[in-house]
């Protein structure tokens, strides 16, 4: 976007200032141009660039096979439709997980290739080395914990995380040292809404809950599910707010109607 724009730009900064102010930070998925110009202009605060997309752009059944390539050609295309929020791009599985050279490297090609301001990744005291790494090049991280779907064959099911006592203790002790590592917010997926309110009161950087109760300084949902274009997806935490699935598809029988009737173009739509 263009440095001659005015619009006061949402950075890591005024999110830390808006946990301070105690002001609730909106974040939304989005994986291309039109969306993304959208949701910017609606006001949104927060762009994830989320390798959701593996499932609700590419049709994959995890997040898996998404590439660094593909992750990279989405954020580009986010970046071009955005004045004001910031962008988050997801290091996709495979390219930072064991090795933070090449989590450095991945992290990267997504700042100089796609023009976002930051990376998330998932996982906490294993994945610290290359969550460092990628801090010393001045590259703001996002943590993720909780529901981890990258680790989706290590846990075999999506059912909700942290409700034992010890992988409570454990996600705390993980929160804690992705703010000391220097991360500069957090989500948390799918755990308890009484621990997620206990990680957002133990920790100074904004963290942001999908399925993770009402007490965290923001939510993110996934665009297609809020939206209703993905129909296959249900889960207790999700608030549909449309149901574009039945419009969209509504909005292509007519046209389709129109066609076959002949109705479509009429004499004004044509030369
Ligand atoms: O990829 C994604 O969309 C995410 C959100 C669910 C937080 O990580």
């Amino acid at each position: 976007m263009s440095i001659h724009k005015t619009v006061k730009k949402i950075t890591t900064h005024v999110m830390h200032e808006m946990k301070l102010k105690g002001e609730k930070i909106a974040m939304l998925t989005a994986y291309d141009y039109s969306m993304a110009r959208i949701l910017d202009e609606a006001g949104i605060d927060v762009i994830l660039v989320g390798d959701s997309a593996s499932n609700v752009m590419a049709g994959f059944d995890t997040t898996l096979p998404i590439t660094l390539d593909n992750m990279i050609y989405h954020a580009a295309s986010v970046v071009r439709g955005v004045d004001r929020a910031l962008i988050v791009v997801d290091l996709p599985f495979g390219t930072y997980q064991g090795n933070s050279r090449e989590a450095l490297a991945s992290s990267i090609r997504i700042m100089k290739e796609t023009g976002a301001a930051a990376v998330k990744l998932e996982g906490g005291e294993q994945v610290i080395e290359s969550v460092e790494r990628i801090l010393s090049a001045g590259i703001p991280v996002m943590g993720h914990l909780g529901l981890t779907p990258q680790a989706i064959h290590k846990f075999g099911t999506y059912v909700v995380r942290a409700r034992e006592e010890e992988e409570a203790r454990k996600l705390m002790e993980d929160a804690k040292l992705l703010e000391k590592a220097g991360c500069f917010a957090l989500v948390l997926e799918k755990i308890p809404a009484r621990l997620a309110e206990e990680v957002t009161a133990s920790v100074k950087i904004p963290v942001i809950g999908i399925g993770a109760g009402p007490k965290t300084d923001g939510q993110v949902l996934v665009l297609h599910d809020m939206l209703g274009i993905n129909q296959e997806f249900s889960p207790r935490f999700l608030r549909r707010y449309h149901n574009l699935y039945a419009e969209i598809r509504g909005a292509v029988q007519n046209y389709i109607n129109d066609v076959r009737t002949f109705q479509f173009p009429n004499e004004k739509e044509q030369y």
